[in-house]
């Protein structure tokens, strides 16, 4: 097993990380839980695989248990989600000395999170994430939400789960497109500060070998976060640098509908294109966007795009909402494993 804290002060919490974890939650839950009452957010995939397996165990613990499961994907992060959610809490008459538990990906984290933080004004959640990304990047951190029709994540709070479970092994069910998109960030990690995690996993060549080290590659995703987010809880400034390769990518995803590439695919094409405009520019040594370009290439991740309406592509950055004005951070990564932020315009990407 293995365990890490994120220092908080008193929103202080433990991640464990454990192959087999799934089947062996109710003792963890009784380190940071001591009332009776458990609600499980998930969704219908997942459920299918391991919502039984969380109810019974924890019902045969003792607790009273119930579920409910939303239809997967990002369609149900979505503010209309949570009147429905919150019915069924009432149902259930869940108190604020009860708990939650979030079993999915960052879609039902990010909403069961939000709901945890705003039913009857706060309720202690507890992370079960289920998808490569989620295990190594949204379940960390304490940023819940929802989306709203006009753009995503939009709605939501800062809000500490009590702690977080993570058992690797359900990542054998995970499609290969889910599992692509989480190396996305996985490889991401790598770049901005862990040059050995890069080289690791320029060594491994399979999906089965990237699992004979995955407790490895998750504890150490999840620690490179810790120490930024312990820096930056409300992400004012360090925070920034875990959006490497994320400027491009968003705006890549949007102009494309959200349809063409996923999350990770645009991340990936993000760090590529930005790696290289950094050289291009001589603010960094010109050789690492090969690099970048051949890990994404190994793990079947696109790392170019037809930019057929580039400027298009430059106006969808200008309407994040993260921009200031005319100025634009960006992260560039200086070598492997070092990233930094680099205060410029949008005219950077011209
Ligand atoms: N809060 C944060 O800091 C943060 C960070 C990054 C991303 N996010 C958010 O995370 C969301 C994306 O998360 P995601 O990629 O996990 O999406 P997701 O939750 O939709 O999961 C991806 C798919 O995999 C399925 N799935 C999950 N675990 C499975 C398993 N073990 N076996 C089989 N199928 C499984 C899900 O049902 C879904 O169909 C986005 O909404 C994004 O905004 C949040
Ligand atoms: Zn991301």
């Amino acid at each position: 097993m293995k365990e890490l804290l994120v220092n908080l002060g008193e929103n202080s919490y433990n991640i464990e990380i454990e192959k087999g974890l799934i089947k062996d939650v109710p003792k963890r839950i009784r380190k940071v839980f001591n009332g009776e009452k458990i609600f499980i957010i998930t969704d219908k995939n997942v459920d299918k695989y391991y919502g039984d397996i969380v109810l019974n165990s924890l019902k045969e613990d003792g607790f009273i248990v119930e579920k409910y499961a939303i239809n997967p994907g990002e369609e149900s992060k979505s503010f209309n989600t949570l009147p429905e959610v919150y019915e069924k809490l009432l149902d259930f008459k869940l108190t604020r000395k009860d708990l939650i538990i979030t079993l999915g990906g960052g879609v039902v984290g990010d909403l069961g999170g939000f709901v945890a933080s705003t039913f009857l004004r706060g309720v202690s959640f507890i992370q079960i994430p289920t998808s490569l990304l989620s295990q190594v990047d949204s379940s960390v951190g304490g940023k819940v939400g929802v989306d709203l029709p006009r753009g995503k994540n939009l709605v939501g709070s800062f809000y500490q789960p009590k702690r977080v479970l993570i058992d690797p092994n359900v990542l054998n069910t995970l499609d290969e497109k889910f599992y692509k998109d989480g190396m996305g960030e996985v490889i991401k990690y790598g770049c901005i500060r862990d040059k050995d995690l890069f080289n690791l996993l320029n060594s491994l060549n399979t999906r089965e070998e990237v699992m004979e080290h995955i407790e490895d590659i998750i504890y150490t995703c999840c620690n490179i976060k810790r120490i930024i987010v312990e820096r930056d809880e409300k992400d004012l400034g360090e925070r920034m640098i875990l959006n490497f390769g994320h400027t491009l990518g968003h705006a890549i995803e949007k102009y494309y509908g959200f349809s063409e590439f996923t999350h990770g695919e645009g991340v990936a094409i993000g760090m590529y294109l930005i790696t290289k405009l950094s050289e291009n520019k001589g603010l960094v040594k010109k050789e690492f966007s090969e690099d970048i370009k051949n890990i994404l290439v190994r793990y079947g991740l696109p790392f170019e795009v037809e930019l057929a309406d580039k400027d298009a592509i430059i106006e969808t950055i200008s309407l994040d909402k993260k921009n200031m004005g005319s100025r634009l951070k960006v992260i560039i990564m200086k070598e492997i494993g070092n990233a930094e932020i680099y205060d410029t315009t949008v005219d950077f990407f011209r």
